[in-house]
């Protein structure tokens, strides 16, 4: 699939299996999410533009390499994608970060947006979008339109799993921003649920329902 990144890590299918399982506690949910966050993360940076800086090591000067340009924003789709977001953070702690706070109307499954908070230099840095579902894509190409609309205009696009019928909506609204993914499932169901999936990726995070 072009513009889609499998991330085929043994840790990170062993512990999506584990999430997927509905005997899984919801604190057990969170954690692995988080552990996965890591290893998502480390792959979705895995090209980032680097520079030297000149630093003393106690034994010799030496021209080290750093992470060249601005900070990186990572911009979390509420509520889930702060699942991802925690353990970015760990990783990039210098990252600024935007909230788009969206949620799947559940009978017409659009995305309505309740919040956006997104720092004002969108244009000159790598945002990448963390949500852990990519369903009919309806939230996730909201939230990239929003970002761009700010200004946005380079963007990689990060989740745990998601449906074939959502990548290629999203590949088509935003052929521009690749994305990341653990996974790509088999199919939607009629409710708009990735198949076979996790279920409802909030709720099992947050124990709501
Ligand atoms: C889930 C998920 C995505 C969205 C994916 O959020 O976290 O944002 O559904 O579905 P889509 O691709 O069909 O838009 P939800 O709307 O359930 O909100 P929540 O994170 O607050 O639970
Ligand atoms: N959102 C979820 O959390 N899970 C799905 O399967 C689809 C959308």
């Amino acid at each position: 699939m072009q513009g889609v990144t499998i991330v085929d890590h043994p840790l990170v299918q062993h512990k999506l299996t584990i999430m997927r399982d509905k005997e899984t506690s919801t604190a057990g949910f969170r954690r692995l999410l988080r552990e996965i966050s890591l290893l998502l993360c480390y792959e979705v940076t895995r090209d980032l533009e680097m520079t030297t800086r000149v630093i003393e090591t106690p034994i010799m000067e030496m021209k080290a390499p750093t992470l060249e340009g601005k900070k990186l924003v990572f911009a979390s789709v509420l509520r889930a994608g702060n699942g991802l977001l925690d353990g970015m953070l760990d990783l990039v702690p210098a990252a600024r970060v935007a909230h788009v706070g969206l949620y799947r109307d559940h009978e017409t499954l659009e995305a309505v947006e309740y919040f956006f908070k997104a720092p004002s230099d969108l244009e000159d840095r790598l945002v990448i979008v963390v949500d852990p579902m990519l369903a009919t894509a309806n939230s996730a190409i909201a939230a990239v339109d929003r970002l761009k609309g700010r200004g946005a205009t380079n963007l990689r696009f990060l989740c745990l799993l998601a449906a074939p019928e959502g990548v290629e909506r999203f590949r088509k609204a935003h052929p521009d921003v690749p994305i990341f993914t653990a996974a790509v499932d088999e199919k939607l169901n009629e409710k708009g649920y990735i198949v076979p999936g996790l279920g409802d990726a909030g709720d099992r995070m947050y124990g709501t329902k």
